[in-house]
């Protein structure tokens, strides 16, 4: 196995590898708890009109207003179900939850708060495109009285941080703070298994990622640069799942933005659970992740589910961005 790179034995579990990265048996537990949540998501999400409890609205809106999918809601469930099973678990907040939920204090051996979003890009399960879960496992920072409050600290406090990516493979991206790791889910042995360590994403490459239908919206720096990258040669990808878009640009290189439009004028993606553990992965991988000018990382949440600009990726291209601020 090489010190960064492909891993060739392919017989490395996310069990095995994590005691090699981790030495807090809590904290892999935790991970070892989002991961088997991801293998049953993978499940649902493989058989979705098969079952006719996949697809289709829940008939419930979350706590923005928006239409919850089914398999939001289950995601959801699933997750929380897999973590209660974690004695250290001390909070659980979602997408999907108006509050974070508390599960243990600190006096009751509650470690670690885990926020989630745990079905990202569900509009697109209808029609069988890329969806993922995202998750972010920070310190259990609080008193016990104010336990629910740990979910809100900044990026930079996070113990752990990845996604699974629902695609042609189950692929989960995993970062403790020494770099990403990289899983793909074997359907035969039922593990996820080491295909790469110490990822490094590309230092630059011309492809931009984002929903260029708001272009009359954007604000002039977004358009400066739009106006660069169709005079330079750039690509142009996006498929409206952040999972998608990020694992992507993770791997090939290149700059995912979600600016603020008139629809959403502080950004649409949420902070904890899509901007941070996003910015967190990029930024171990070598990318540079920014809410504008401002590092993504360091922006303090006063609220669960505040929204905030992302701009992500390589770093000669997230740079080129931030020149036309
Ligand atoms: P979610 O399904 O968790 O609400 O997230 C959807 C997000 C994100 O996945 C994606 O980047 C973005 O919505 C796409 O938004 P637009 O359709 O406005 O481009
Ligand atoms: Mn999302
Ligand atoms: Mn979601």
């Amino acid at each position: 196995m090489s010190e960064t790179g492909v891993v060739r034995e392919n017989l490395t579990t996310l069990r095995k590898h994590l005691r090699a990265r981790e030495e807090d048996g809590g904290l892999r537990r935790v991970l070892e708890a989002v991961a088997l949540a991801g293998k049953s998501i993978a499940h649902k999400v493989r058989r979705a009109r098969i079952d006719d409890d996949v697809i289709g609205q829940a008939g419930a809106q979350n706590t923005h207003g928006e239409d919850q999918q089914k398999l939001d809601v289950m995601s959801d469930e699933l997750v929380l179900q897999c973590l209660r099973e974690c004695p250290e678990v001390a909070v659980y907040a979602s997408e999907e939850r108006d509050e974070a939920l508390v599960l243990k204090t600190a006096s009751e051996g509650g470690r670690f708060c885990v926020v989630s979003d745990p079905l990202d890009g569900s509009s697109n399960i209808d029609v069988a495109v890329s969806v993922g879960t995202i998750f972010s496992v920070l310190d259990n920072d609080q008193p016990d009285a104010d336990t629910e409050k740990s979910a809100l600290q900044p990026g930079t406090r996070q113990r752990a941080a990845g996604y699974i990516l629902y695609g042609s493979s189950v692929v989960l991206v995993l970062t403790l703070g020494d770099g990403v790791d990289m899983y793909v889910l074997d359907p035969v042995v039922g593990e996820f298994l080491l295909v790469q360590e110490r990822l490094q994403m590309p230092a630059e490459r011309k492809i931009y990622s984002i929903n260029e239908a708001y272009a009359d919206d954007f604000e002039p720096w977004v358009r400066a640069y739009l106006d660069h990258a169709h005079a330079n040669g750039y690509g142009s990808r996006y498929i409206g799942s952040m999972v998608a878009d990020v694992h992507r640009t993770l791997l090939k290189g290149g700059v995912f933005l979600y600016p603020p439009t008139a629809k959403a004028p502080a950004g649409k993606l949420r902070l904890l659970y899509e901007g941070s553990p996003m910015a967190f992965v990029v930024e171990q991988a070598g990318g540079v992740a920014t809410a504008g000018k401002e590092r993504l990382l360091e922006q303090v949440p006063e609220k669960l589910h505040q929204r905030t600009p992302v701009i992500l990726g390589s770093r000669a291209e997230v740079e080129q961005v931030q020149s036309h601020i």
